[in-house]
C-alpha cells in the first residue's frame, strides 16, 4: 500500500468513525500478511471487532441511563430459594415479548422477597438487547409527573 492510500485509509476510518479497525488495522494487517488470511477474513475479522465495540458502549450508555439503584442479574436469583416463582415465566419475560407489545409486569409481595430483583434483572437484559430503559420508584415518578405538570410539559413527561 503506498503512503497516500494509507494515509486516506486512516483519515477515512476515523472520518467514519470506525476507531476500533483504525486501531487494529496496522498490526492485523502485518498479522493477516503473515498467516496468509483471505481479504473475506480480514475484513470480516476488522468489522466483527468494531461491531462488538460498539455494541459494548452502547450497553454501558444505556446501562448508566437506565439509572438501576443495583446491579442484579437474573442468573443470580435463586430460583429454588424463591419457591413461589416459577422460572418458566421469568424465562419467558425474559425473552422481552411483553415490551413489544407494551404490556406490563406487575411483581407483588412483601418486602425482601427479590422484586426489585427481578425488576433490574428483566431492565438489563432489554438494555442488552438495545432497548433504553429507565429505573424509577414511585416517589420519584409521582415527584418527576407533578414537577411536569406544573411545568405544562406533563403529556411530554408521560
Ligand atoms: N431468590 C433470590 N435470589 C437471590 N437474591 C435474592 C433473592 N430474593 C431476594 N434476593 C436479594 O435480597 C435483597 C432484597 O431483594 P429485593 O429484590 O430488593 O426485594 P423486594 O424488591 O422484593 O423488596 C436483594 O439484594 C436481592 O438481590
Ligand atoms: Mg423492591
Amino acid at each position: 500500500m503506498n503512503n497516500f492510500s494509507y494515509e486516506r485509509l486512516h483519515s477515512n476510518l476515523q472520518y467514519l468513525k470506525l476507531n476500533t479497525i483504525e486501531e487494529l488495522l496496522d498490526n492485523y494487517l502485518e498479522i493477516a500478511a503473515r498467516d496468509s488470511k483471505t481479504t473475506m477474513e480480514v475484513l470480516d475479522y476488522l468489522f466483527e471487532q468494531e461491531k462488538k465495540h460498539k455494541e459494548a458502549a452502547a450497553i454501558e450508555r444505556r446501562m448508566k441511563s437506565a439509572g438501576f439503584p443495583v446491579k442484579k442479574m437474573l442468573e443470580d436469583f435463586d430460583f429454588e430459594f424463591q419457591s413461589s416463582i416459577d422460572k418458566k415465566v421469568i424465562e419467558d419475560l425474559a425473552t422481552l415479548r411483553f415490551v413489544h407489545n407494551a404490556e406490563n409486569i406487575v411483581l407483588l409481595g412483601p418486602p425482601g422477597v427479590g422484586k426489585s430483583h427481578l425488576a433490574i434483572a428483566l431492565g438489563i437484559e432489554a438494555v442488552k438487547a438495545g432497548i433504553s430503559v429507565h429505573f424509577t420508584n414511585t416517589g420519584n415518578l409521582i415527584e418527576g409527573l407533578k414537577i411536569a405538570n406544573r411545568e405544562g410539559i406533563l403529556e411530554k413527561k408521560i
